[in-house]
C-alpha cells in the first residue's frame, strides 16, 4: 500500500521525547555535540523527513520541533558552562551590581564659593570678575590708599613692576565695577588674593576673598548690617547676628570689621569661637566720597557700602580644620572628606 503522503514519516512526539532525554542527560559540551548531530544533524530522521515532506502541515510540525531541539540544545550548553565557570572558583552572577568607582568632587573652597555666589545672586547681585593682576591704581590709589600707606610696602606686597601687583584684596574690583558702568550697582567679586606673608598653619601667600558693593541712593550702614546677617545666616545656618566694631580702611568712611555669632554655639562661648561667642569674619563700611570722585561718580548723590571677608577662614572655620595649608596640598585623603 502506498504510504499516506499526508502523514511525516516519523513520529515527531516519540522523536522529541527521546531528544529530550539525551539532551538533559549530556554531562559534557562533547556529549552535548553527540547528540546534536544525533537529533538535528544532516543525516537525522529529522533532517531526512524534512528533506523528503510534501505537506505543508508535516512541514510545519517538522520546523517546530527542530526549532523546539535547537533552543534545548541552547539552553543546555548555558547550563553546562555555567557549571563549569563555578567549577573553575570563580562563581558568576550577572544580577551582582558593578564595581563602583570614586568620583571626584570639587575642593572646598569651590564649593563655598558658588554657595555665596548662590546666596548673592539671590539678593540680586550681579557676579563681576576682576583680574589677579591689576595695577596700582585699581589696587591703592583709587581706593583712597595714600602713598604711606604700609600695605603699599615691597615686603606686603608682590609687585609685578612699579605700576602693577598681584592685588592684596578684592576692593580693585570696586574700581572696576563701578567704572564699567552707572549705578545703582549690587555686585559681588570673589578670587583669588596674594599677600607676602610667610607660609603657617594660619597664613597663606595665595588666599581667596569675597567683596560686595552696593551703590545706590540712601543706603546706610543699616542695609549693610542686613546684608551681611543674611548673607551669614545662609553661609553658616540658622540665626545669625552680626556685631560691628569701628575700625578703619582707607576706601570707607566710616569703617567698621564685622563679626557673627558662632555657628557652634550659637553665642554661648565655645572652642571654635575662642569662648567668645562671636566669629571675626572681615571689613566693612560706607564708600568713602573719595572713592566716588576717584571713578567719577557725584558723591552728593550716591552713597554705598563694601565689605569684603576671606572664604579660606570661612570654610577653615566652618569645618574646625587645624591648618590653613590643607588647602594647597592637595592631599586626596583631605580634599576628598568635602
Ligand atoms: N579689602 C579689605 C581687606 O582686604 C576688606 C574690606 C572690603 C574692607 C570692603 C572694607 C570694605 O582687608
Amino acid at each position: 500500500m502506498k504510504p499516506d503522503a499526508t502523514v511525516a514519516a516519523v513520529d515527531a512526539q516519540a522523536l522529541e521525547a527521546a531528544a529530550r532525554t539525551v539532551i538533559a542527560s549530556a554531562s559534557t559540551p562533547d556529549e552535548l555535540d553527540a547528540a546534536r548531530i544525533r537529533f538535528l544533524g544532516r543525516k537525522s530522521e529529522l533532517k531526512q523527513a524534512l528533506r523528503t515532506v510534501r505537506d505543508r502541515e508535516s512541514g510545519l510540525a517538522l520546523n517546530a520541533l527542530k526549532d523546539t531541539l535547537e533552543t534545548t540544545i541552547a539552553e543546555r550548553r548555558a547550563q553546562l558552562l555555567a557549571a563549569s565557570a563555578e567549577t573553575d572558583g570563580e562563581p558568576f552572577d550577572a544580577s551582582l551590581p558593578g564595581e563602583p568607582f570614586a568620583r571626584g568632587s570639587l575642593h572646598l573652597i569651590t564649593q563655598l564659593r558658588r554657595r555665596i555666589e548662590d546666596v548673592f545672586l539671590g539678593l540680586g547681585y550681579q557676579i563681576f570678575d576682576g583680574p589677579d593682576v591689576d595695577t596700582v591704581f585699581n589696587n591703592f590709589d583709587a581706593l583712597n590708599t595714600s602713598e604711606a600707606h604700609p600695605s603699599r610696602a615691597q615686603a606686603d606686597t608682590f609687585y609685578v613692576n612699579e605700576r602693577v601687583v598681584l592685588r592684596t584684596h578684592t576692593s580693585p574690583s570696586q574700581i572696576r565695577a563701578m567704572l564699567a558702568q552707572e549705578p545703582p550697582i549690587y555686585v559681588v567679586s570673589l578670587g583669588r588674593c596674594y599677600r607676602r606673608d610667610t607660609l603657617d598653619p594660619t597664613h597663606t601667600p595665595v588666599f581667596h576673598q569675597v567683596e560686595a558693593l552696593a551703590v545706590d541712593r540712601h543706603i546706610t550702614l543699616a542695609d549693610l548690617r542686613g546684608t551681611v546677617e543674611h548673607f551669614a545666616s545662609a553661609v553658616f545656618g540658622g540665626d545669625r547676628s552680626v556685631r560691628m566694631r569701628t575700625s578703619f580702611f582707607p576706601f570707607t568712611e566710616p569703617s567698621v570689621e564685622f563679626d557673627v555669632t558662632c555657628y557652634l554655639c550659637d553665642g554661648r562661648g565655645c572652642r571654635v569661637c575662642e569662648y567668645s561667642g562671636w566669629i571675626e569674619v572681615g571689613g566693612a563700611g560706607v564708600v568713602d566720597p573719595a572713592v566716588f570722585e576717584a571713578v567719577g561718580y557725584d558723591p552728593d548723590t550716591w552713597q554705598g557700602f563694601a565689605f569684603g571677608f576671606g572664604i579660606d577662614r570661612i570654610a577653615f572655620l566652618r569645618h574646625g580644620l587645624p591648618d590653613l595649608r590643607l588647602f594647597w596640598e592637595n592631599d586626596i585623603r583631605f580634599l576628598s572628606q568635602f
